[in-house]
């Protein structure tokens, strides 16, 4: 089997993931015992950062009782909301320090997790999210965490970075120490997740393994589990938002892998994703979706072995066109639902030469495979009104098309 789309090993690169990653059902029932084993730490004050549809659900019952019962003092923190300001997280950090928190369990979506990471860097450290951003290195460490997945999205909970709005624009934290303890992957936690999530986060997970495949950062880890992922979601992602379980329980594990996969970084894709979410708000996953095949038609002259492999993954086997994966990934975004257009998803006109700019100034790629060029994105844009992927690819380069081989 062919493997020139895996990175040069000769090249160093670091991997991170978590000191331990748990996985099946009702495994986040049995957390008392994963911290004494995994943590080493059979006592504690636990603050337990739970999403409200998670908590209304009664999802986090078992956790709770597990700890109570083995003589965890635990404190509930909620009401995150999506997208996470800085005032919600310093509120529920102010929390966690007068009830002298030294553990901290995320239980949620990306919301509730890169806000769970917010608070164990808080409650070991002074200041306020909004002291704390861009790349960080906490003098005193960050609490020991635990996060558990209940969307088959962000794999946040194999990532370094913390997402937090901070007076209305959206800013990174990126922490190496972010990197969970434990990670949970409990499929039993995602069964009541409602279909239009299910769409938008695993389009958010498929595209962080897509993108992270293309980066020019990556290593033949993050590659591996990009490869795995794009399998389990391209294969899962439609039958889950049809309602089947054991499908749904595979995208939480693509998820996941996804996640370990951007250690290699994401690329233009959430740069325009980031950008059409700051002219019209939308969820993330369905902001990336969008912005996926354009993504590929901008990125279309990369490695020959890499664009090979995420052909036949996007397409099943089908084609080695990338082409055909765009046009995949946008029928794929269509059948689950969400707007393929910048029309569909009322993206306001006058704002594509702004979005183009953003992109280019304000989320930066350097390991995007092409260098990002204003204009060109302008053009791009402009194809992505209509959904107009064989446009795109006639904008950035040869003209692509399926019957090319
Ligand atoms: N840290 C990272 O590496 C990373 C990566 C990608 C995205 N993000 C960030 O994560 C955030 C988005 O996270 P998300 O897409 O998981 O969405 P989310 O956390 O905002 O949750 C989406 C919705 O699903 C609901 N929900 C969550 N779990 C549920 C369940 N089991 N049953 C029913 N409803 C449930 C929530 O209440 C919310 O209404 C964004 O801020 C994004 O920027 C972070």
């Amino acid at each position: 089997m062919s493997n020139e789309w895996l990175p040069n090993i000769e090249t160093t690169s670091v991997f991170l993931s978590p000191s331990a990653v748990v996985c099946g059902r009702g495994s986040s029932g049995n957390v008392a015992s994963l911290l004494r084993a995994h943590v080493g730490m059979d006592s504690g004050n636990v603050v337990v950062a739970v999403d409200d549809a998670v908590l209304n659900a009664g999802l986090a019952r078992d956790l709770v009782t597990d700890l109570e019962r083995n003589g965890y003092a635990v404190t509930l923190v909620s009401g995150f909301g999506s997208e996470p300001t800085s005032e919600v997280i310093d509120s529920a950090a102010a929390t966690a320090r007068n009830a002298g928190a030294d553990i901290v369990i995320g239980m949620g979506g990306g919301s509730v997790l890169d806000s769970s990471k917010m608070l164990s860097l808080l409650i070991r450290n002074d200041g306020n999210t909004a002291d704390w951003l861009g790349v960080v290195e906490p003098g005193e460490g960050v609490a020991p965490l635990i996060l558990v997945p209940t969307t088959c999205g962000t794999g946040a909970e194999a990532t370094r970075i913390a997402m937090v709005t901070v007076a209305g624009s959206k800013r990174v934290v990126s922490c190496a120490k972010f990197l969970p303890a434990i990670a949970i992957i409990d499929p039993n936690l995602v069964a009541s997740l409602p279909r239009g999530v299910i769409a938008s986060t695993g389009m958010d997970a498929l595209a962080h393994a897509v993108e992270a495949l293309m980066s020019t950062a990556g290593s033949p880890m993050s590659a591996h589990h990009a490869v795995l992922a794009i399998e389990l979601l391209v294969g899962n992602l439609e039958k889950a938002f049809g309602g089947d379980q054991d499908a749904l329980a595979s995208c939480l594990w693509g998820a996941h892998l996804g996640g370990q996969a951007i250690n290699a970084g994401v690329v233009l894709g959430h740069s325009l994703a980031y950008c059409l979410a700051h002219e019209q708000p939308m969820p993330h996953g369905t902001s990336c979706a969008l912005a996926l095949p354009y993504c590929i038609a901008y990125n279309q002259s990369l490695n020959p072995g890499v664009a090979i492999k995420l052909a036949q993954l996007l397409t099943q086997g089908e084609s080695d066109n990338l082409l055909d994966a765009a046009l995949a990934i946008q029928g794929l975004t269509r059948r689950l639902g969400l707007p393929t257009s910048l029309d569909e998803a009322r993206v306001p006109e006058s704002t594509e030469a702004s979005m183009a700019s953003r992109c280019v100034t304000d989320y930066p790629r350097p390991n995007n495979p092409v260098a990002f060029d204003e204009s060109t994105i302008l053009e791009m844009l402009q194809s992505m009104r209509s959904g107009d992927v064989l446009g795109a690819f006639a904008v950035t380069g040869v003209l692509a098309s399926s019957d090319q081989h």
